[in-house]
């Protein structure tokens, strides 16, 4: 075994299965899978993980390797913390909805972080960020791109990860939520789900301002889901609806979850959350209460200062966040 694959193995190491937990709901037996009990805390650990092992055992990544890539935020987490532990170079290339605490944690973890400021042509940052890590794919030696929004490995994770874990722990399932961004999660999740519970629906769950599902793009604010691109991975995933939020209905749906729940989460859990409990909320449940399921992809502590604070969610999103009624009405 060479030195990259034993500590591959270490790194498989900690992962554990995440919890599924039920969260008490008005209108569905639902539960939550906690993604941000990851090892760096959250859901993009499976993929970057599983990216890294195909590209070490194919050979496209060696100790000389320096791994770029484009990430608003835990996918470069979870790759600097993978990448110092191979002993492997990682250049993550950021933009400015990355939060603070995410970007001292990366420049701290890399010898460089590459951050752009201009907003592309579709008003988000994707595009500036694809084309520096290209620019640094020309001019690094030995540089490897793993392209999240394209890398079958990433949905590979989660059909064999997440949705393995789901399936030896659910017996039937009818409704699974998953926001979308890379698609990674949509792609891998959906077919697997489908093909242990083929009566599931799966709603995918999408931002204002995102490409993915035909809408007019326009400038988000919280990192996590959305694109500015449509990410070839979608066309692959098994999606029977799509909920579009707003970031300030994810704003509401993170705080209605943790006063209902306790469960402290970040935006994209939010919107998804949110996206839930307007597709269900005029659901006659005279004929039983339906089984669903959402994804906590990443705690709230790196959102604290946005998400959870009302002067930025003001400033930032004008909205107002001490409302009793928030999402479920
Ligand atoms: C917190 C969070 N939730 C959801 C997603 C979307 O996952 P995917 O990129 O697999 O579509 C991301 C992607 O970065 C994320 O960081």
């Amino acid at each position: 075994m060479t030195a990259l694959a034993h500590r591959l193995d270490e790194i498989e190491r900690s992962f554990s299965p995440t919890p599924l937990v039920p969260v008490a709901d008005e209108k569905v037996d639902l539960h939550a899978k906690l993604e941000f009990c990851n090892p760096t805390g959250s859901s993009k650990d499976r993929s970057a993980f599983w990216i890294l092992k195909r590209a070490v055992e194919r050979g496209e990544i060696t100790s000389s390797t320096t791994v770029v890539e484009s990430s608003s935020g835990n996918f470069a987490i979870s790759m600097s913390s993978f990448c110092r532990a191979l002993g492997v170079e990682f250049v993550p290339v950021i933009d400015p909805n990355c939060n603070a605490a995410t970007e001292h944690y990366l420049r701290a973890a890399c010898d460089r972080v590459e951050k752009v400021t201009e907003r592309d042509s579709s008003g988000g940052f994707l595009l500036s960020r694809l084309a520096r890590v290209r620019e640094l794919e020309t001019a690094l030696p030995g540089a490897y791109w793993p392209n999240q929004y394209a890398n079958a490995d990433a949905a590979e994770a989660h059909f064999l990860l997440t949705g393995g874990e789901i399936a030896g722990t659910l017996g039937s399932l009818d409704y699974v939520f998953i926001g979308v961004s890379t698609g990674g999660t949509v792609a891998g999740l959906s077919q697997r789900l489908k093909k242990e519970f083929p009566q599931v629906k799966v709603v995918a769950v999408d931002t204002e301002g995102s490409v993915i599902f035909g809408r007019a793009p326009q400038a988000r604010k919280l990192p996590g889901l959305g694109s500015s691109i449509v990410p070839p991975l979608v066309a692959t995933a098994e999606i029977d609806d799509v909920v579009i939020v707003s970031e300030h209905e994810a704003v509401l749906g993170c705080r209605a979850l943790l006063r209902r729940s306790g469960l402290f989460t970040g935006g994209s859990t939010g919107s998804t959350y949110a996206a839930m409990q307007r597709y269900f909320a005029d659901r006659d449940n005279s004929a039983g209460r339906p089984s669903a399921l959402f994804l906590c992809a990443d705690r709230g502590t790196a959102y604290a200062e946005t998400v959870y604070n009302d002067t930025w969610v003001a400033e930032a999103l004008g909205g107002e966040t001490r409302t009793s009624a928030t999402v479920a009405g």
